[in-house]
């Protein structure tokens, strides 16, 4: 068995069902320990978010951390992020600008914990998106404002740097580490996580569960590197990493 770069989301993707995520870790943690497996969680939640779930769950350590959607990645335990990802993120971004912009709008802010020096996120509902973030879009864009709106769980609205997003922090890091695509799996199951499954040479899995906005853009885009699993949450991921030969 070789070893392979695992990415997986948090919520509703690796945590949601404690018993397959139990599962699931003793065949992770076998793999890493007898084949140096690297396990990377990229999670949309800020690293204090991310502490506080670790201390409520039964959680492997991660190899890698990528939090607030691609916008931070936490290498080996370090409390630092990379310092390096920070600097492509910076080029063009201009984040008061964009704070200025998007309060003309009538958004709700997301607590202080979840404003990053490269994330910007609102409460957005669904009723009144889809109308908003085309005008949302067209103001950043008329300001040469290099931003990119990710839209989530019917609810959340990121504005990152356009450089950044779950998929790119993912790529950053493989080439980082020097794992090829096919060796390379990312799984998840909302709007922030399209970006490790579009146009990609990983493999992705979608589990059961996932929201509509990811489904409906899976369904218009198949491809034979994606699996869409039948269970839900960690049983999901297991399913599709036996799907690709990861795990037998
Ligand atoms: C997490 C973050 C939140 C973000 C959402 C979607 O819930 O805490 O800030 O908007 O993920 O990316
Ligand atoms: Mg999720």
């Amino acid at each position: 068995m070789a070893a392979f770069l695992f990415v997986t989301d948090l919520d509703h993707t690796l945590v949601g069902d404690d018993h397959a995520m139990a599962e699931l870790n003793y065949a992770l943690g076998a793999h890493r320990h007898q084949h140096g497996t690297t396990i990377v969680y990229s999670t949309g939640r800020s690293l204090t978010s991310y502490r506080q779930l670790k201390a409520e769950k039964s959680m492997l350590d991660p190899d890698v951390l990528i939090v607030s959607v691609g916008t931070e990645i936490y290498l080996a335990n370090s409390d630092v992020s990379d310092s390096k990802w920070s600097k492509v993120l910076s080029a063009n971004w201009d984040r008061d600008q964009v704070v200025a912009i998007a309060s003309q709008f009538n958004l709700t802010p997301q607590p202080t914990s979840e404003q990053r020096p490269f994330k910007v996120s609102y409460f957005l509902s669904d009723a009144i998106a889809a109308e908003i973030l085309p005008q949302l879009q067209a103001l950043l864009d008329a300001e040469d404002l290099d931003a990119q709106l990710v839209y989530s769980g019917s609810k959340d609205l990121d504005i990152l740097p356009r450089r950044a997003n779950k998929g790119k922090a993912m790529t950053f890091l493989r080439e980082k580490l020097n794992i090829s695509p096919d060796l390379t799996v990312a799984c998840g199951d909302s709007g922030n996580d399209l970006s490790m499954f579009c146009d990609r040479a990983e493999r992705g899995i979608i589990v059961g569960n996932a929201m509509p906005e990811l489904l409906t853009w899976h369904y218009a885009n198949p491809s034979c590197d994606r699996y869409l699993a039948t269970k839900t949450c960690a049983a999901g991921i297991l399913e599709g990493l036996y799907h690709f030969g990861f795990l037998s």
